[in-house]
């Protein structure tokens, strides 16, 4: 993993061009309508017949190289569906974000959108159970320790996303039928969401690690 003032500098460095980038793929190549958007696919979940954002052309592939703090690269009511997973818990303002995916939405479109599960991990504190969480990104012995890698990933995470929370900033944001729904396993949308949903994985189905939800554009 780059250490936290790599990833500080390469923001200050690059974010003035991923920019400009972002605002010229919206004026001269984004498309009019129709489209699916994955938001921060990373380096290994790039998915075809989407339009991959992010701010890593480095390790990772994408389509639009352009940074997520500000505004999306995508004209209004022109995507059909958008979909994020563990990328709203970096960025520094989840609310100005959702209201700008409900801009870029057609009526009727939907959001998926997953991050780390802070109800789960909670639960798991209050239980005591340390087995729940893993060791990234620091080895801990404690709970409250291993509770902390869960929730700020070594200051990687800016928020704590829960159901509630996450549900306010949608609902806040003009998004209804929000719902609570299962990793890999569970869409209202299956087809939409296929592949993204190959991809999920979740090793704990009583108790998720991954946090998701499913929201959509009124029509
Ligand atoms: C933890 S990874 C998640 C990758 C993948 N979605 C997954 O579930 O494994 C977070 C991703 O969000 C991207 N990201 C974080 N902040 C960003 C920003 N401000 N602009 C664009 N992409 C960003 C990172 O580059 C990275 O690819």
């Amino acid at each position: 993993m780059l250490s936290r003032t790599a990833k500080a500098s390469f923001f200050v460095i690059a974010a003035p061009m991923m920019r400009i980038n972002g605002a010229l793929y919206r004026a001269m190549r984004a498309p009019r309508s129709g489209a699916k958007a994955h938001l921060g696919p990373g380096r290994k979940r790039y998915l075809p017949g989407w339009i991959n954002v992010d701010a890593n052309m480095f390790t990772g592939k994408c389509d639009v190289w352009t940074d997520l703090r500000y505004e999306l690269p995508f004209l209004d009511n022109s995507l059909h569906a958008v979909y994020s997973h563990h990328v709203v818990e970096h960025l520094p303002n989840i609310r100005a974000h959702f209201h700008d995916i409900f801009r870029c939405l057609e009526a009727g479109g939907i959001y998926r959108v997953g991050g780390p599960n802070g109800d789960s991990a909670i639960r798991k504190f209050v239980e005591n159970d340390k087995s729940w969480f893993s060791h990234f990104p620091e080895d801990r012995r404690s709970i409250g320790g291993r509770f902390e890698n869960f929730i700020f990933c070594g200051r990687e995470h800016l928020t704590i996303l829960t159901e509630s929370f996450l549900r306010e900033l949608l609902e806040d944001a003009g998004f209804v039928d929000v719902t609570l729904r299962k990793p890999i396993v569970d869409s209202g949308y299956p087809e939409l969401f296929a592949d993204a949903l190959e991809q999920e994985h979740e090793s704990d189905m009583d108790c998720p690690h991954t946090l998701l939800l499913e929201a959509a554009k009124p029509i």
